[in-house]
């Protein structure tokens, strides 16, 4: 029997000559209790060897993303509560088994080698008999464990009770749908760099390689298969980057309409929280697409991802157009001086969040945040938001957006901001987007939408001369 593939490449497709499922499902558990220990799964995975990487992440995001059901099932199950990694693994098995088809392996290859992992570490080899006993009970009385999980919201969604509460309070009609789409698999989404290419030639070169895909957004296209993105044609060359649909309506959305308070000097543009870099290299691009010069001030707190837009922007052959700095972008006066006096024409403040709208492409994130989380990273959005106000020019935009859904990061902070700025107006009516779920495995039908895209908040605001009152958000 073979593991799935990656889960975040959105495929079940097998992976050949994969190593034994018992150290994938160790080394899977190990990462469920660093996830349980609020490491992101993210950090977990880059330390684990590239052999076993692929089937283990498969496990860990399998489990992750049914990690409700199978804690609702070992309560029913254990008589006793295991040790961590026990626990880990446990959990594991039990999710798999929960749907052996998704992760394609049979109920005994499962069963029994959960079990050799346990046998093989000193630590747990004692619990291996009472973990045979749990999942053997599971095998036998699954269909009454099935009423159980039906009857537990945790179990049912796969997701924290106080996150399921929120999004039913802040989306009485579409808490399900979005709960549904998260527990769902991303597909790979990509955004052509048109300044190399154009996407319809793209296109082409994909169908040469017997790969289909679909338009999105401007200049996106969606592709039915997962594959590995370094084995795309035009990879090295910068042909493209990989990016959500919905993250990429950030360029056009600021852009668009935007012109340079000089007109012979190119749009001055901040991207506040600019790492990895996926829409600092899209403002270039679509700037260059309509014809508009761009200078991209690019922040971002962390060094080490800064190091990352450096690699995405020379890959892209975009550096020319940026300058990376590594500042904090709320202290507004240790990094002022790169702007050499002018003032901003756009500015983009991606903040940082809870990350709510992504869950599907990080499973872990629903059960790494807290509800007290939701609130802290409120306060940051709204200070970035009030420190980078004053460096924009008249008639200048700035766009707010972050991959989250809860209204405390969205609308509440536009409503907030525009309550106390009277030289602010909203240019769009605010609407969270809610993340859709389109199934990759083909293209859509036509008069059908492949609309498919994470979850994302984006309000865009205009300065104004600022002689009105502050009012209200409108559509808040
Ligand atoms: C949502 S991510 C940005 C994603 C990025 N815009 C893109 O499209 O690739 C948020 C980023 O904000 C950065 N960040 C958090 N607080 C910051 C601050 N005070 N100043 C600058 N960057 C910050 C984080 O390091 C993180 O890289």
């Amino acid at each position: 029997m073979n593991a799935i593939s990656p889960a975040s490449s959105g495929s079940s497709a097998a992976v050949r000559s994969s190593p034994a499922l018992w150290q994938q499902l160790q080394l899977a558990a190990q990462g469920l209790r660093a996830v349980r220990a609020g490491q992101s799964a993210r950090a977990v995975l880059q330390l684990w060897p590239a052999s076993l990487r692929p089937g283990a992440q498969a496990l860990l995001y399998h489990g992750l993303r049914h990690l409700g059901t199978a804690q609702v099932l070992r309560e029913q199950l254990a008589t006793r509560k295991p040790s961590a990694q026990v626990d880990a693994l446990l959990c594991l098995a039990l999710a798999a088994l929960w749907q052996p088809d998704a992760v394609g392996y049979d109920d005994f290859t499962l069963v029994n080698q959960a079990v050799t992992a346990l046998r093989k570490q000193r630590d747990t080899q004692a619990q291996a008999g009472f973990v045979n006993a749990c999942l053997r009970r599971f095998l036998r009385e699954r269909t009454a464990l099935q009423a159980v999980v039906a009857q537990s919201p945790l179990a049912q969604w796969n997701h924290p009770l106080w996150w399921i509460e929120k999004l039913q309070r802040q989306y009485p009609a579409q808490w399900q749908a979005v709960l549904e789409a998260n527990n769902g698999r991303a597909p790979l989404s990509l955004r052509i760099n048109t300044t190399q290419i154009s996407r319809g030639d793209y296109l082409a070169q994909l169908q040469e390689q017997g790969m289909a895909a679909w338009p999105v957004q401007g200049s996106g296209l969606l592709l039915t298969q997962a594959v590995d993105v370094r084995q795309l044609p035009g990879y090295a060359q910068g042909w493209f980057s990989v990016q959500d649909a919905g993250a990429q309506t950030a360029a056009p959305l600021l852009l668009e309409g935007l012109q340079a308070e000089d007109p012979s000097a190119p749009l001055r543009i901040l991207d506040a929280c600019a790492a990895p870099g996926g829409k600092s290299a899209h403002l270039i691009e679509h700037a260059l697409a309509i014809g508009q010069s761009i200078r991209l001030l690019a922040l971002d707190v962390d060094a080490a991802r800064c190091e990352r837009i450096h690699e995405n922007l020379q890959r892209l052959r975009l550096q020319a157009h940026a300058q990376v700095q590594v500042a904090d972008a709320g202290q507004v006066a240790q990094w002022q001086a790169h702007l050499q006096g002018h003032r901003l024409d756009g500015i983009l403040l991606d903040a940082p969040c809870t990350a709510s709208g992504i869950v599907r492409r990080h499973p872990d994130v629903r059960w790494l945040r807290r509800p007290e989380d939701v609130a802290a990273l409120a306060k940051t959005q709204q200070y970035l938001l009030r420190q980078l106000w004053p460096l924009l020019r008249e008639g200048g935009r700035l766009l707010y957006c972050t991959c989250s859904v809860f209204h405390e990061e969205g609308q509440d902070q536009m409503q907030q901001f525009l309550a106390q700025h009277a030289n602010a107006r909203l240019v769009h009516p605010v609407q969270h987007g809610l993340p859709r779920y389109f199934s990759a495995v083909q293209a859509p039908a036509a008069g059908e939408s492949g609309d498919d895209h994470d979850g994302f908040f984006y309000g865009l605001l205009e300065k104004t001369t600022g002689t009105g009152t502050a009012g209200d958000c409108p559509d808040a």
